[in-house]
C-alpha cells in the first residue's frame, strides 16, 4: 500500500469516529431535553396565607361557628410552558365530611415556572351542614381551635412550545386550625 492510501485510510476512520461522537452527543442532548424541559409535570396547588373575618361562635346550646376566610391560593407550576385552568370551587369542611363553605377559584393561568397567587373568599358557617357531633363540636370549640380542610381541584392544560397540550388537574388538599381566641389561621398541612 502506499503512503499516500494509508493516510486517507486513517484520515477516514478518523472522520467516521467523529461523525459517531457527534450522533452520540446529539442523541444526548436531545435525551436531557426530553427528560427536563419536554416533561409535563403536575402542577401543586396550595394554601398559601388565611386570615379570618367575621368570626363568630359558641361553644354552648347549639355549638356553632361560622367565619369568612380570605385564602391567599398559589399555584405552582414548574413546567417550561404555562398552566392554563378553569374555574373551580375549593371547598372547606369540619370534621372530615360536613363542607361548611365554599369559595370560587377564577379561572386564570400561571406562567412557565412561575407561582400564580389568587384570593379567594370563602363564607363559613357549621350551621345546617352536617357538622351534627354536637358533643365533639362543642369540645374542639372550647379547646380554642378548630381544625378544618379545604380541597379544590384546577383542571386545565399545560402547553409546551405553544403546540404541545397536556391536560393536568392541579389538586389542592390542605388542612388548617382556626385559632379562635387570636382569630388566626394556621395552615398545618398540604398534601
Ligand atoms: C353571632 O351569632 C349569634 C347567634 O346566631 C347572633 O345572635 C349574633 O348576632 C352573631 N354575632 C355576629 C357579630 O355576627
Ligand atoms: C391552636 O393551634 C396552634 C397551631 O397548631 C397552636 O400553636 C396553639 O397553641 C393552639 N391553641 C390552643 C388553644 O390549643
Ligand atoms: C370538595 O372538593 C373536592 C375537590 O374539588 C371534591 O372532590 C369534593 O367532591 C368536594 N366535596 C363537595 C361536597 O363538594
Ligand atoms: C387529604 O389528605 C389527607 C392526609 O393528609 C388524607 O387522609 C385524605 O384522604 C386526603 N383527601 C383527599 C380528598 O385526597
Amino acid at each position: 500500500m502506499l503512503e499516500s492510501e494509508k493516510f486517507k485510510s486513517r484520515q477516514n476512520r478518523k472522520c467516521f469516529a467523529y461523525i459517531i461522537a457527534g450522533v452520540v452527543f446529539q442523541t444526548i442532548i436531545i435525551l436531557v431535553f426530553a427528560l427536563t424541559v419536554m416533561r409535563i409535570k403536575t402542577p401543586s396547588v396550595r394554601l398559601g396565607s388565611v386570615t379570618v373575618d367575621n368570626l363568630n361562635y359558641s361553644a354552648s346550646g347549639s355549638p356553632f361557628f361560622s367565619m369568612t376566610l380570605n385564602a391567599e391560593i398559589a399555584v405552582k407550576n414548574k413546567n417550561f410552558g404555562h398552566f392554563k385552568f378553569d374555574h373551580s370551587t375549593a371547598n372547606v369542611s369540619y370534621n372530615g365530611n360536613a363542607v361548611v363553605g365554599y369559595g370560587d377559584i377564577i379561572k386564570g393561568r400561571a406562567k412557565a415556572r412561575k407561582t400564580k397567587k389568587m384570593r379567594v373568599t370563602i363564607d363559613v358557617t357549621s350551621i345546617n351542614t352536617g357538622a351534627s357531633d354536637t358533643a365533639k363540636l362543642s369540645n374542639e370549640l372550647n379547646s380554642g381551635n378548630v381544625t378544618l380542610t379545604s380541597l379544590a381541584r384546577l383542571r386545565g392544560k399545560v402547553t409546551l412550545m405553544k403546540v404541545m397540550k397536556k391536560k393536568k388537574t392541579a389538586e389542592m388538599n390542605c388542612t388548617m386550625t382556626v385559632d379562635l381566641k387570636g382569630r388566626a389561621v394556621h395552615i398545618l398541612d398540604c398534601e
